[in-house]
């Protein structure tokens, strides 16, 4: 029998410092640190962020080790993300992966963060409950929704992806955040407006969708809109947030789904693809994950949601990158050095 592979993923491209450990393809161990700092900032602040990787980065690997029950002599190689990201939270992980491999003379692997949120379906784990294992079959779409990204993948294998549509402003995360921001909730306010839209009325307030040609996406105009409406309301009711909430919330979210939808349904008729994945944080989204599946049978569609422990920045993708990776012996060398705007093709 052949030895069992044993991986250390490292995750530090924003506000997160995750790590997680696979054997074999099976996740050992995820643990991930959120830092709190950036609540009252209303988004992230990169040198906050920087500092709060440097201090969780050690006690978040060593808890990850100690929950997968095995000696950090027995890993077998390490991956990180190397971009895309912000350059202070990217050095942060880049290096201790470098010095961590150095140190037990294992290999490196770099990995593409956009590219692992989309192979976090392929993550294996004995606590996902049925129908949530469930992979998605090439070649399939993956709308991939994060704070930072908002881009339609046609992915024909796992390291075969193209960009056919992407945001030309803000992302999708990034409408929720900063929508939230508008209304005094705290950052990240994607979580927050997705629970109070769920006891709201979505069709109560109209805001206006970009007009953009192709697959591409904009959402800094919705933004605009959105602070102008509430501008002019709170001028007439200084109250007009707390005693609608339910009701803007409900409707903000309606739109910005409507829009990703739009898009997503224009680029499976242009490539006559009905296997569709959603990945990043705004996957966690329920809205967006009713809408989805209502599609199976409205379109036909085979839909692929994630797990919600692996559609917010975590570790267990990239070390799930990492192992497919490994299996195909690309591994890097010390020489490497991240990449705040490396591209998934
Ligand atoms: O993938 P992610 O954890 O980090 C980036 O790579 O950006 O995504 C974070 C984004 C934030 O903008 C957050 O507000 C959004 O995902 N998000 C959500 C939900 N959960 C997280 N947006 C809408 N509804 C949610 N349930
Ligand atoms: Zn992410």
């Amino acid at each position: 029998m052949s030895k069992s592979v044993i991986l250390l993923g490292i995750e530090s491209s924003c506000d997160d410092t995750a790590a997680a450990i696979l054997k074999d393809g099976k996740l050992l161990a995820n643990i991930v640190a959120n830092q709190d700092i950036h609540k009252q900032y209303g988004g992230v602040v990169p040198e906050l962020a920087s500092r709060a990787h440097q201090q969780n980065i050690i006690p978040v690997v060593h808890q990850a080790i100690l929950k997968a029950g095995i000696n950090k002599e027995d890993i077998n190689a390490i991956a990180f993300t190397r971009g895309p990201g912000l350059m202070g939270s990217l050095l942060v992980g880049t290096s201790f992966a470098k010095a961590f491999a150095m140190g037990l003379n294992i290999p490196l692997i770099e990995v593409n963060h956009m590219q692992a949120h989309i192979l976090a379906h392929f993550i294996t784990s004995p606590d996902l409950p049925k129908g949530e294992e469930r992979q998605p079959e090439f070649p399939f779409l993956c709308l991939t929704v994060s704070g930072g990204h908002t881009q339609i993948v046609l992915v024909k294998d796992h390291f075969d992806m193209t960009v056919l549509g992407e945001t030309i402003d803000d992302a999708a995360g990034e409408a929720f955040d900063k929508a939230a921001k508008i209304m005094n909730l705290p950052y990240p306010g994607g979580p927050l407006i997705d629970k109070y839209a769920a006891l709201g009325n979505p069709l109560t307030f109209k805001f206006t969708k970009p007009q953009l040609p192709e697959l591409n996406f904009s959402f800094s105009g919705l933004k605009t809109g959105f602070m102008n409406f509430i501008n002019k309301e709170t001028s007439k009711n200084p109250n007009f947030v707390t005693e609608n909430l339910n009701d803007i919330c409900a409707s903000i979210q309606h739109t910005i789904i409507e829009i990703l939808m739009d898009k997503l349904k224009k680029a499976a008729l242009q490539t006559g693809i009905q296997h569709i994945a959603i990945a990043g944080g705004v996957s966690a989204n329920s809205g967006l994950r009713k809408e989805l599946l209502k599609n199976e049978e409205l379109l036909g569609w085979k839909v692929f949601i994630p797990a919600f422990q692996y559609c917010t920045d975590n570790a267990a993708m990239i070390a799930m990158t990492g192992y497919l990776k490994f299996l195909k012996k690309d591994f890097t060398t010390q020489a490497t050095t991240p990449s705040a705007r490396y591209s998934i093709a």
